[in-house]
Formats: structure tokens, sequence, C-alpha cells
């Protein structure tokens, strides 16, 4: 049997025999209370995935390992930027995490509440995320390089009660300092204000406490020989909330459970990534994002393997830091964007092929469109393979894979090639919702329910979740908002989003934040924010404004700090255009696609229903006299 027969066989078992299939991959976990049913789907779109079992996720990613690997690397810190490696076993992951449970529950966290972490990528924050889910807490990681809005939105919306942080973040060898961003969004926070954890690194001299702020290494201490029992709960008790951007409203909290979350993602590792029990993974990304909450935290963890959690730029101190990582500590499993294999391009294939990559069996990347060329570039200069995968926040996990756990299928360069296990997907005309033919450009829909491990519904907004996801079509279909194409052989290939938004280096961002952001500012009546291409990122963020006629015309230097510090450097816009007014439909509707082909160098197309025909003129203008 090839490869592509091996996998036809085994994703039609998983829509023929869809049970049979997920009561197979639950084996996978531990189960305190055994399920009966293996999915309740009496309210679609809500899919509850063995729904009368309980048990923990930390017992999962920690205590179950401890008798055959308490002395193996659970979690490996790399930092260049403080330029300090820590090796840390399962058995000294699992005395940390009790304690810091220990110290939640001091602080009154139980079940249910929720802890934001806001922190840079040191083991503290793994930790904490694993505290969380061993007392039946639920985690909302917010990306340590978001600011002050961006974290108050976050903060209005979870209501948590316990914020965990550290005093400083390091970027490029220079300190961030989180406690003013900190203090400046509790200025935009309406709801009761949590306590506050916090992590000194001793990069700086360590600030006195104030009231309702602790400090991380003296409760730790105080906890030395906790031992917290985790929690069971119940397979669909949340266990993290993730922030993610979408065209309208402000983010929203993409909702996971327990059990479904658990199941995908260790199955994951068996049949996409082909990592094994006791292998290593490096994953470049952060844990603020899906893909570190994935991908260098809960799938690497749950399979028993090593994960390394890296602090820092993948071209610093040298672009060779990455491939030394991997020989150094024998990496299996790679994984990381495309934004960020275009930048080592940039430097070139040297600084691969002077290290020893011989344990390294496959690259994966994902977040953003990877170009062929970049494909081909990696995949010849590793001499390996490099694999492409497709997916969201709101799936946690690949919807499109070639699946090397199960034998890799041809690759072909551009396309993250199939569909994976237990996803129904249907590529349809945007408008009729009727099946597109092979080679043509249809929305990509997936047919509920949605496998183990997809989102359960936006936090505290179950019609919020309905109505983005699942009201496109009169067939309830859930929307990926990205177009693709079916190729003759099945392959599939992503042609970008249908909605507004902006993906910067894999990084997903909303156009009404930034826009909200610009409008903060007094001589700011409209803006309209587009991504447009860019050869190393992807997209960049650039901004059209329109000014009021009262105050001081702003400077295009003042807007964009002005977006770095409310939302966070990844949102600043590269360009800032003051022009009279935005293009808009008659109803009033900002023609955004227009504005993005004129600001690409595009013609913005036939515009019968534009308002104000002579606006598109006046922008043209701009953009051309910069
Ligand atoms: O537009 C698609 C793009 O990234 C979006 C999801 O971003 P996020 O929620 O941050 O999750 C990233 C998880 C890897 C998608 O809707 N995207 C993601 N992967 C790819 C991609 N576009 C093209 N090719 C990909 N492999």
């Amino acid at each position: 049997m090839n490869t592509r027969e091996k996998y036809e066989i085994f994703y039609r078992s998983s829509m023929e025999n869809r049970e049979e299939f997920w009561k197979e991959q639950a084996r996978l976990i531990d189960w305190e209370t055994p399920f009966t049913r293996v999915l309740d789907y009496h309210t679609p779109p809500f899919a509850h995935w063995y729904p009368d079992a309980t048990l923990n996720l930390c017992h999962n990613t920690v205590d179950r390992h401890l008798a055959e690997r308490g002395d193996q690397n659970a979690l490996i810190w790399v930092s260049t930027e403080v330029e300090k490696t820590l090796e840390i076993t399962y058995r000294q992951l699992h005395a940390w995490v009790n304690q810091a449970a220990a110290v939640f529950m001091q602080m009154g966290v139980t079940r249910g509440d929720r802890i934001l972490i806001y922190m840079p990528m040191i083991p503290q924050a793994v930790v904490a995320m694993l505290a969380c889910v061993r007392i039946g807490a639920i985690h909302s990681v917010v990306f340590g390089g978001f600011a002050a809005h961006a974290l108050a939105s976050r903060i209005n919306d979870a209501t948590p009660k316990l914020i965990v942080t550290a005093d400083t973040g390091m970027r490029g060898g220079k300190i961030v300092a989180y406690k003013p961003l900190l203090q400046a969004s509790f200025h935009q926070v309406k709801v009761a204000k949590p306590k506050v954890l916090i992590v000194h690194r001793g990069l700086v001299p360590a600030a006195p406490l104030g009231p309702d702020e602790w400090d991380w290494d003296r409760e730790m201490d105080r906890n030395l020989h906790a031992q917290i029992p985790p929690v069971a709960v119940p397979s669909n008790h949340p266990s993290y909330i993730l922030y993610t951007s979408g065209t309208t409203g402000t983010p929203k909290g993409v909702q996971r459970d327990t059990g479904g979350h658990a199941v995908s993602m260790r199955a994951s590792m068996k049949h996409i990534y082909d990592l094994r029990p006791g292998e290593v993974m490096l994953t470049g990304s952060d844990i603020g994002w899906v893909v570190g909450h994935s991908y260098i935290v809960y799938a690497p963890l749950l399979t028993g393997a090593t994960t390394i959690l890296y602090e820092g730029l993948p071209i610093r101190p040298d672009p060779g830091i990455w491939w030394s990582i991997v020989e150094k500590f024998k990496v299996n499993i790679m994984f990381t964007s495309p934004t960020a294999i275009r930048l080592l391009k940039k430097t070139g294939a040297d600084w691969i092929h002077r290290y020893n990559l011989s344990s390294l069996r496959y690259l994966f990347l994902a977040g953003e469109p990877l170009d062929r060329e970049t494909h081909r570039w990696i995949a010849s200069t590793l001499k390996g393979q490099v694999i492409d995968n497709y997916w969201q926040t709101e799936t946690g996990w690949p919807i499109l894979a070639n699946h090397a756990g199960l034998g890799l299928m041809d690759i072909k360069f551009g396309s993250p090639t199939v569909p994976a296990y237990g996803f129904d997907v249907h590529l349809v005309d945007e408008i009729t919702g009727e099946p597109v033919k092979a080679n043509e450009k249809g929305s990509l829909m997936i047919k509920p329910p949605l496998p183990p491990g997809c989102m359960t519904t936006v936090w505290g907004n179950d019609q919020r979740f309905v109505d983005t996801y699942y009201s496109r079509f009169k067939t309830l279909m859930y929307a990926t908002f990205d177009y693709a194409m079916r190729d003759d052989d099945g392959y599939y290939f992503i042609m970008g989003r249908d909605d507004d938004v902006i993906n910067v280096a894999g990084h997903r961002l909303g156009t009404r934040e930034i826009e909200e952001i610009l409008c903060t500012h007094p001589s700011v009546a409209e803006a309209a924010a587009v991504g447009v291409k860019d050869e190393l990122k992807g997209q960049e963020v650039v901004a059209f404004v329109v000014v009021s006629k009262e105050g001081k015309p702003p400077g295009e230097q003042e807007l964009k700090d002005l977006v770095s510090h409310e939302i966070g450097a990844i949102a600043r816009p590269r360009d800032i255009y003051m022009v009279a007014g935005l293009p808009k439909t008659r109803s009033g509707k900002v023609l955004r696609r227009s504005i993005q082909a004129m600001a690409e160098g595009r013609d913005p197309g036939d515009l019968p229903t534009i308002d104000d025909a002579a606006v598109l003129d006046q922008i043209k203008e701009a953009i051309e006299n910069k």
C-alpha cells in the first residue's frame, strides 16, 4: 500500500466511523472517569466530545510520565536574550507545577476561575499554564508583545482573578518593562482589578510590591513541598481561552475544552507530526499564540517528549542559533513560521550547513502562506522534508496537512496537502454555497461537527460563536474565512483570507482594533487599516486616516507610536497616509479591498457602488507622492 492509499483509508475511517475512530484515539490519554459516549451533538453546532468523562490535563502532561520519564527533560529553556540554558526534568516540572498550583489556590483561585498569563518565554510561563489546568482554572495567555489596550480588552472579557506576569521581557537584547504596560492597561479595565503575581527576573532592580501584588519566587519558596492533587474535570470543562482577531468587534475568546483538546493534541503528534515519546521538539513560536499553546506546550508534553522553549530571535546572536540548538539537543522535529525561514534565507545557507542536523526528521511550517520559492529553498538546503500545514487558532491543530506519522505523501510546493482526519472540508462558491470544481477558487468550509480539540464556543458568548462561524449559508457549515483551491490530485492551495484579517509574520491582527486606536487621536476622524504584501513578513499594516478639521494635524510618527503603545509593535503600520476621505459604498461601508489594491499598486477595480469616486484619486495621489 502506498502512503496515499494509507492516508485515504485513515481519513475515510475518520469520516465514516467517526465515533469508533475517536474512541480509538482517546486511548492515548488517561481518563479519571472513562466515557460511555464519544460524542454528544444534540445542539449543533456545539459538539461535546467524550461528554460523560472526566480527566485532568496536567496529570496527562506531567504526572503521567513520572514513573517512566521522571529524569528525562520535559522542558529545555534556551534564552539567547539572557544567555542561559536550563534543563528541566519531568520530576522538576512536577514539583514546580505543584508549588505554583498551591500559590494560585492561596491567592484565592478555584476551579473555573480565569488566570491571565502575560509573560515572556520563560519556564515560569509554562509552569503557570500547567498549574492552572491542574486545579481546573482556565488560563488565558496574552502574547508578551501586546501592549496596554490589547491587554485591557482581554482582561475586561475574561475577568481574571489573577494575572501572572514578569517584571521584564527581553527582545533583541533590549529590556521591555511589563509593569508600566500592565498599569496602563488597568486604567482601561472596567472590571474588578485582579491580583498580580510577578516573576522578578533580576534584570532590573526589583520594584517594591504594591497592594495586591505578590512575588513569584517568594510564594513558590513558601510552598516548596506542596502536593496538590490534579482536579478531575468534565471533558467539556474549558482548559483555556485564547483571544484572536476577526473582522468585527473586539477579539474573540476562543474557548477550548479539556478532553477533546488532550486527545487531539496527542493524536496529532502521532499521525501528523510524527513525534514519539522521549524525542525532542523545537517550535520557534511564542506561547502567546496557538502554535505555542499546541506545539510548544501541550502536544509535546502529552506525548512524553522534550520540548524546547526558546527565548530570543532566530538570527541573534547569529542566524545559526536554531540549527545549533538542533545539533546540541538532537532535535527530531522542528516547527516554525514561513517568515522565520524567509528571514534565514536572506542570511544564506551556510549558517545551516555548519551544523550536524542528522537528528532532524521534519521541519513543519504554518501560520501563513508558504511561498513555493521559500519551500524549495529550505527543502534543498536542509536536504530534508519540509511540511506545510494549514490551521487556525479556532481549530488548534491542522485542517490540512501531509501526515508524516502515516508516511509522507508526495510534497507539492505551495500546498499544505490534504484534509487532516476528522475535518470534512468543502470548497464552495462564496455567494451560492455550491461546491466549486477542481482548480476553481472557493471558500474553505468545514461540515460540522468539528473534530475534538476545535473551539467549543466563544468565551461567554455562544451566539457570537454561531453568528461568526456558522451563519454564512443556509446549511450549517463552519467558515474558515480562507479561500482555497483543490487541484486534480486533491491537493489544496490556500489563497488568502476572505475577511479583513491581516497576517503579519504569521501573527493574526484585526483591522478594526488598529482603526479604533487611530481614532482615539483627537485629530483623527476616520481610519482604515489594510494588509499589504511584504516580501519578508507576508503582509504589513498600512493605514489611511482622515484628519478632522479641528486641531493640529497628527504626525505620521505620532500615530505609529500610538498603535505600538496600545496594541504592540507587531501592529505598527509601515505607512500612514493622511487623506481627505475614504472610499465607501452608498450604504457607508468602507471599501477596504479597493484601498488595499491601491496600496499594493493594483487597480481598485470597477466600483459601481462607490459614493464619491474622487476620494480614490486622492488616495492614489497620496501613495504616489510618498
Ligand atoms: O489565513 C490562514 C493563515 O493563518 C490563519 C490562522 O491564523 P491563526 O489563527 O494565527 O492560526 C495559526 C495556526 C497555524 C488562517 O486562517 N494560515 C495558517 N496556516 C497557513 C495559512 N495560510 C496559508 N498556508 C498555511 N499553511
